[in-house]
Formats: C-alpha cells, sequence, structure tokens
C-alpha cells in the first residue's frame, strides 16, 4: 500500500518531529515525512529535517499581512508537495477556520495535557495548580477551537509529590514521543475512523491498557 505523505509543522524545538522522523525510518511503518514547514527560521528543529534529507520551508508569519494570507501560502506549499495528512508538532500559530475545514480529518495535533482539561498556554503549571493526579498528553485532530477535536491517542502520566513544572513537562514529553507515532502509524494503516465527532480505532485491543492509579497503596 502507498505511504501516506506526511508533513510537519513546526516552530521551535522539533523533539515530537525527531521521533516522527525515527518513526517513519523503519520501512514498515506506513508513513512518510515528506515536508517540513516552519513559522521562524530559527526553529531549531529544521536541523532534524535537514539531517534526514526531507524538504524544508520556512514560511514566516511575519511576512504576511493577514492570518489568511499565512494559511493560504501553508496550504499552497502543502498542495504543491501532495500531502495527505498535516501533523502539528509544537507549531504554535492560531489556524484559520478556513485552513481547518480544508485540512478536516487530515491535520493533526499534539497537545501536552489530557484535553479537553487544560487547553492553551502553561497547561503543567495549571495541572499542578489543579492538583491533578494524572495529565498527560493528547494526539487529536483539528477543529476551529484551539486545542479541540476528535481525540485519537491519549497516554497519561501521574503527577508525582514535589513535580514542579519543569520535571511534569518532562514526563509528559517523553509520553508525547510515544504518543504521536502510535497515532500516525495507526492513521497510516487506515485504522482511525471519525464519526460523530468521535475516533473509532479498527482493530483496537480492547485488553491490551490495565486502568492506572495514582497514588498506588
Ligand atoms: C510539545 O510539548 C507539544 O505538545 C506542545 O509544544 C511542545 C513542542 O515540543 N504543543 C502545544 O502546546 C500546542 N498547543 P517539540 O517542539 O519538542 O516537539
Amino acid at each position: 500500500m502507498a505511504k501516506l505523505k506526511v508533513a510537519v509543522l513546526i516552530s521551535g524545538r522539533g523533539s515530537n518531529l525527531q521521533v516522527l522522523i525515527a518513526a517513519c525510518a523503519a520501512p514498515a511503518f506506513p508513513a512518510e515525512i515528506k515536508l517540513v514547514i516552519a513559522s521562524r527560521a530559527d526553529a531549531a528543529g529544521l536541523a532534524y529535517a535537514a539531517e534526514a534529507g526531507i524538504a524544508t520551508a520556512i514560511i514566516p508569519h511575519r511576512d504576511y499581512r493577514s492570518r489568511e494570507a499565512f494559511d493560504a501560502a501553508l496550504t499552497a506549499a502543502l498542495e504543491r508537495a501532495s500531502i495527505d495528512l498535516v501533523c502539528l508538532a509544537g507549531f504554535m500559530r492560531l489556524l484559520t477556520p478556513a485552513f481547518v475545514a480544508r485540512w478536516r480529518d487530515r491535520l493533526v495535533n499534539i497537545h501536552p495535557s489530557l484535553l479537553p482539561a487544560f487547553p492553551g498556554l502553561d497547561t503543567h503549571a495549571r495541572a499542578l495548580a489543579a492538583g491533578v493526579r494524572f495529565t498527560g498528553c493528547t494526539v487529536h485532530f483539528v477543529r476551529a477551537e484551539m486545542d479541540s477535536g476528535p481525540i485519537i491517542v491519549q497516554a497519561a502520566v501521574p503527577v508525582l509529590p514535589g513535580d514542579d513544572a519543569e520535571q511534569l513537562a518532562a514526563r509528559v514529553l517523553a509520553a508525547e514521543h510515544q504518543a504521536y507515532p502510535l497515532a500516525l502509524r495507526l492513521i497510516g494503516e487506515g485504522r482511525v475512523r471519525v464519526a460523530g465527532e468521535r475516533v473509532e480505532i479498527i482493530g483496537a485491543d480492547r485488553a491490551a491498557f490495565p486502568s492506572l492509579l495514582n497514588p498506588s497503596g
């Protein structure tokens, strides 16, 4: 079967991009990254794309007079590369409803919380302030409202005594690095279906995941 043609959009560090590149390097992986787009020329993650020989484009939002014009430039670049699926990986720009509609169910995002809890910024500090026992990450299809849309994969991590936001962020990031390649593989295998704004995973193993309890005792 032909591999899914993927574009990854980044704004910064690019550690999720790095794990997606590593996952796609396996010959049997059902997706390939054809294009990496950065919204800033200094996005550190661009180096991972260059190392892997992946085409890159820098589309600085400051060069565009409106969000609509910026998003139209994004779509033009994605269409030129015949992209099937767009993965946002630390892409810190709000996309217009028109862009989100154009790529409906072909646009996914990773967010460092168990959505719908803690959308937006400063998720880890807010999780600590709320005293939740678990937080985690979510890979979801994108809808027009920020950090919303049908959930594909979530991974939970415990909040441990004495955690600060940085420690919690590191634990969640490790979970992100598991969750995003898993979500991409499921989509590439054609096992992800959106029905009534919820995701069905075809062939999911119901018995595979025990419940988590925190604190233990
Ligand atoms: C990740 O933690 C990702 O979940 C978050 O930005 C970070 C990017 O890290 N995204 C959001 O907060 C989107 N709302 P990375 O550049 O190392 O992949």
